[in-house]
């Protein structure tokens, strides 16, 4: 049976009818057209999915929409004033993109909790994005990038 819930998706109150078993994944891309997190495996290991819930990342295809009423949830599409976007274009941790909004998403939150990550902990964070393309040496480099840039321009 649907029912109809709120989701606050990019700082937008969206209405939606839903099944109970509907994962967020699923609502996103089908009911709200947003198709930047993709359906890799759908079994929480790819981190293709990666979307923010209140700011942490978590895998979309493993939540269920009514989980996650009355939270602040972003996608690739919502990322505002994120250096990563650009910085990921420029450092060719881009390959076929299929796993890139994930990535970008998982490395903005974990700058957010983490300024000063050290490799260790940026290793650990992409440890949960798999990238068939295996460009994780350029996105590692990136992370670290823009740790240096953050903290040249005063945002760290
Ligand atoms: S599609 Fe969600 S973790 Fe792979
Ligand atoms: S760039 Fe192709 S899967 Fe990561």
């Amino acid at each position: 049976m649907n029912q109809s819930i709120f989701l606050i998706v990019n700082d937008i109150e969206k209405q939606v009818s839903i099944r109970e078993a509907d994962t967020l994944l699923f609502v996103l891309r089908e009911r709200l057209g947003l198709f930047g997190a993709k359906a890799g495996c759908e079994n929480g290991d790819c981190g293709s999915c990666t979307i923010l819930v209140d700011d942490r990342p978590y895998n979309a295809c493993h939540m269920l929409a009514i989980e996650a009423e009355g939270k602040r949830i972003t996608t690739i599409e919502g990322l505002q004033q994120s250096p990563f976007q650009e910085k990921f274009i420029k450092n060719w941790a881009i390959q076929c993109g299929f796993c890139t909004p994930g990535f970008i998403l998982n490395c903005h939150a974990l700058l957010e909790q983490y300024p000063n990550a050290d490799e260790a902990t940026i290793l650990e964070a992409l440890d949960s994005n798999i990238c068939r393309c295996t460009g994780y040496e350029e996105i590692k480099q990136t992370v670290q990038e823009v740790i240096q840039w953050k903290r040249a321009s005063g945002d760290s």
